[in-house]
């Protein structure tokens, strides 16, 4: 038969043409191993799927995708569900597209008649459970309230209200750039009054939200943090002190991580930590230790803190780290460096320390540094600014900041 003799020639051509790539590329891989084996300072060329790019020999995915060759999906596919917005009225919801870690809005929003005009009507969240990229349930706004009205409603608020008010507050402010310094304050301030009901950190869908609604305050223009909302920022990085002894959360911009500390406990470590299981993705484990003999010599760690602890009643550590410096708006320090600066704190309640310990591992080639040109400084509420006094610094493969006191960290160049 003809076809079955033309299907043969091109299985067979199909086959010789495979075979000839195979050996090219082999020969090819052959020549550059010879040629980087003579000449060291050549980096090896990568191959990056899905629109990677091949930078000093690593691939730089973009957003959807992750790996070392940006082989592993990073987003939640396009989705439809239908919710119940209230009793007797059911409405599909679909969202595009949904990077890992990070809400999508959904299309539907809400009725010309309503406060939120033209706001999406609900969120859902994109995660990675194991390796897969999982949709969490939607999160759905009450389209009558705003940010005033929860603002007003939050402090009487019992707690079976608490949550619909950290919830909306989160969907509110879930387009970070679209938010005023107005806005910023009004949220802060909900953030506030929910963080300091009691036992809070055991209502794990309240906390979240408020958690998830300070990752995106962080995500806020620069600009819009100044100091007319001075005072809310404050008052929030306080409230989230000594909310850290109880919580333990993780958001894009935020960490929060707590424990007990034992009677035999002399020091204790806080550490975060780039995860690089998944390559160039970005995400941040934690981890607390007991009684290890100093700071990790680790350099994938981001940050570390060191607690030495003199004096123990029982107590409770807190830590909380902030990727970037927005809520700490310094009147005497100016950035010099274009890097994002992270904070961290350590609260200790029912113990005493003789200091702590702090070291940090910026993303940026730290050799061309002068020692000069860092600061190891912490937040003194008194004056609202950063000082050091008290703080003595270091520099080797970390910079190294030395402190007789505990509170918000930083280190400023
Ligand atoms: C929602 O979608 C389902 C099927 O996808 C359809 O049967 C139902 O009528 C839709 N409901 C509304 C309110 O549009
Ligand atoms: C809401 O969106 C519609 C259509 O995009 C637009 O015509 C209207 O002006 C918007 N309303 C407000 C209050 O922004
Ligand atoms: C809180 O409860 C009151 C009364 O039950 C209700 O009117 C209000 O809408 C609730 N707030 C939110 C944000 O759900
Ligand atoms: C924040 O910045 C973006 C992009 O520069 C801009 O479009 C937006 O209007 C700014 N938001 C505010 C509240 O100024
Ligand atoms: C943010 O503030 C502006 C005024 O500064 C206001 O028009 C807008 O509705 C506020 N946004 C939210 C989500 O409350
Ligand atoms: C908080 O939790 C503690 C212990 O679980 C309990 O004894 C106390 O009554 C709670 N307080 C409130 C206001 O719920
Ligand atoms: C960091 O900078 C130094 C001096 O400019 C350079 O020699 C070194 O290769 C750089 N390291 C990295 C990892 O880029
Ligand atoms: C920390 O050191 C500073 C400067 O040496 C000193 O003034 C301050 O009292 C010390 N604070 C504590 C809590 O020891």
């Amino acid at each position: 038969m003809p076809s079955l003799h033309w299907d043969r020639t091109l299985v067979g051509i199909t086959c010789f043409v495979v075979t000839v790539v195979l050996w090219a590329l082999c020969i090819w891989q052959l020549v550059l191993r010879f040629k980087t084996d003579t000449t060291e300072s050549i980096v090896p060329p990568c191959f990056c799927l899905n629109g990677g790019i091949c930078q000093d020999g690593a691939c730089v995915c973009p957003e959807e995708w992750v790996g070392s060759l940006c082989e592993i999906v990073n987003f939640c596919e396009a989705s439809t569900c239908t919710v119940s917005i209230s009793e007797n009225f059911i409405k599909n919801l679909t969202f595009d597209r949904i990077i890992v870690g990070k809400y999508g809005n959904s299309k539907q929003k809400c009725e010309p008649d309503t406060v939120n005009v033209n706001a999406s009507i609900a969120i859902r969240m994109c995660s990675r459970e194991r390796r897969n990229p999982t949709l969490g349930p939607p999160i759905i706004l009450n389209c009558n309230e705003n940010l005033d009205s929860l603002a007003s409603q939050v402090e009487t608020a019992d707690s079976s209200n608490v949550s619909a008010i950290a919830s909306n507050t989160q969907i509110l402010t879930s387009m970070p750039d679209q938010l005023t310094t107005q806005n910023i304050s009004v949220a802060a301030n909900i953030a506030v009054q929910i963080l300091k009901k009691p036992n809070i950190s055991e209502d794990s869908q309240a906390s979240v939200a408020v958690m998830a609604t300070v990752s995106q305050l962080l995500d806020a223009n620069e600009t819009e943090f100044n100091h007319n909302n001075l005072h809310v920022t404050t008052s929030l990085t306080k409230t989230m002190e000594e909310f850290s002894l109880s919580g333990n959360i993780l958001q894009p911009n935020i960490a929060i991580q707590s424990a007990p500390l034992k009677l035999s406990s002399s020091t204790i470590l806080f550490s975060a930590q780039r995860d690089t299981a998944l390559g160039y993705y970005q995400s941040t484990k934690l981890e607390i230790q007991e009684n290890v003999p100093g700071l990790t010599g680790d350099l994938s760690t981001e940050v570390q803190i060191l607690f030495n602890i003199i004096n123990n009643n029982n107590g409770r550590v807190g830590f909380v780290l902030y990727q970037n410096d927005k809520f700490f708006q310094s009147r005497i320090y100016q950035s010099r460096s274009i890097f994002s600066k992270q904070i961290v704190s350590g609260n200790i309640d029912g113990g005493r320390t003789s200091g702590v310990e702090i070291a940090f591992s910026p993303k940026y080639n730290t050799s061309e540094l002068q020692l000069r040109d860092h600061a190891c400084v912490f937040w003194d509420y008194t004056i609202n600014d950063w000082s050091t006094a008290g703080c003595s610094k270091g520099r080797d493969q970390f910079l190294r900041c030395r402190c007789n006191h505990t509170t918000n960290f930083a280190v400023l160049m």
